[in-house]
């Protein structure tokens, strides 16, 4: 999202009341293609994440262009999904508790439906529901490579957990799965090299190996071979972490909040209708919450819930009372869940209004 004094479409958007979330379709398209693009020059299947943007008319385009099929984060995702066509779909996440496990089997009556799990107890629950040795439940193995979140922890215990699925009448065990840290692709590769060589030696090879993120989704192209399948999420839109990650730049960023100054109460500061309930208070590591194309050296220095505090000490000019300017989020995946609507600006001026189906679907 550029500048909004240099969009040609500055007529178009004055209809919109602020905050609200505008993005370029043309810019979508083109972030879409050249991710598909680039999978299937290495081989790789696309499986794209779909928490960032979470509307079903996205998934189905990713899929159109190419994409293997779709990944959701939660159930409440994938029912969503499901309900607007999308028929494969990966959940990398254990699935843990009754309600959700027979949410998860109904799920599986409709669709093509596969899970993780990274410890015992979440595959005795899935063995416990998934009985049905004709159609059972695909379950991969979730390692961490080094993100520190979930995941087995060694490569042993990778065999261990894919021996446990095996054994399950109803399970079947699909491979391997990781989200690798940042820029830490070569510990993940030793990971799953290691694991692969056991699993095969011990006649379970894994069908599926599935790592991802938008930050070394340009790299995975050196994993192909080991990795079959990749899962980016937030390169739909892009955001300010991933420009700072080195993923293309600011011109790459298809989604910014469009807010209105509110206030100046000193010659450097300005107050925006946006703060953590527009643009989140995540920081990712970077200075400030956000990025404002118009104005490069502002830094947005606080927000409080409905207000955001911007200093321009170090910009040449300043905005006035009244003036909209675009905000690029650090992260835009949940600010996008935390609009009921929002707005496609189409090549040509018109905008289309989109309901953010699966917002806040978190369980
Ligand atoms: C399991 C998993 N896979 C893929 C992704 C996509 O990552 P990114 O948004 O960096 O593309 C995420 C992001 O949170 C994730 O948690």
């Amino acid at each position: 999202m550029t500048d909004l004094s240099a969009t040609t479409h500055a007529d178009a958007l004055a209809g919109l009341d602020t905050p609200a979330v505008v993005i370029d379709a043309a810019k979508v398209e083109a972030n879409l293609r050249r991710a598909q693009a680039y999978a299937d020059r290495h081989g790789l299947r696309l499986r794209p994440h779909i928490k960032t943007h979470k509307m079903p008319h996205l998934a189905l385009r990713q899929v159109e262009l190419g994409a293997a099929g779709i990944t959701c984060q939660k159930l409440g995702e994938a029912e969503v999904m499901a309900d607007a066509g999308l028929a494969d779909i990966f959940l990398p996440y254990n699935i843990v508790g009754a309600a959700k496990l027979a949410r998860l089997a109904a799920l599986k009556r409709r669709i093509a439906i596969s899970v993780t799990a990274d410890n015992a107890v979440v595959v005795e629950g899935y063995a416990a529901a998934f009985a049905d040795a004709d159609a059972p439940l695909t379950v991969l193995v979730e390692c961490d490579t080094g993100m520190g979140r979930c995941g087995v922890t060694t490569p042993e215990a990778a065999l261990a957990l894919a021996r446990t699925i095996a054994a399950a009448p109803g399970l079947r065990f699909g491979g391997l799965m990781t989200f690798p840290a940042t820029h830490r692709a070569v510990e993940a590769r030793d990971f799953l090299e290691r694991s692969i060589a056991r699993l095969a030696a011990a006649g379970l090879p894994p069908a599926v190996v599935s790592s991802g993120g938008t930050p070394d989704l340009y790299a995975a192209g050196d994993d192909a071979g080991l990795v079959t399948e990749y899962r980016p999420g937030t390169y739909v839109f892009s955001d300010r972490f991933q420009v700072a990650k080195g993923v293309g730049g600011y011109d790459d960023c298809a989604l910014g909040v469009l807010a209105t100054v509110v206030s100046r109460p000193t010659d450097s500061r300005a107050v925006i209708d946006a703060g953590s309930k527009a643009l989140t208070s995540d920081l990712l590591g970077l200075d400030g919450y956000g990025y404002l194309p118009a104005y490069p050296e502002a830094r947005i220095a606080s927000l409080s819930e409905e207000h955001g505090v911007i200093d321009f000490s170090a910009s040449p000019r300043r905005p006035a009372i009244g003036e909209r300017l675009f905000v690029i989020p650090n992260h835009v995946c949940p600010v996008v869940n935390l609009f009921d609507t929002v707005h496609f600006l189409h090549a040509g001026g018109s905008i289309e209004e989109r309901r953010v189906a699966a917002r806040g679907r978190v369980g």
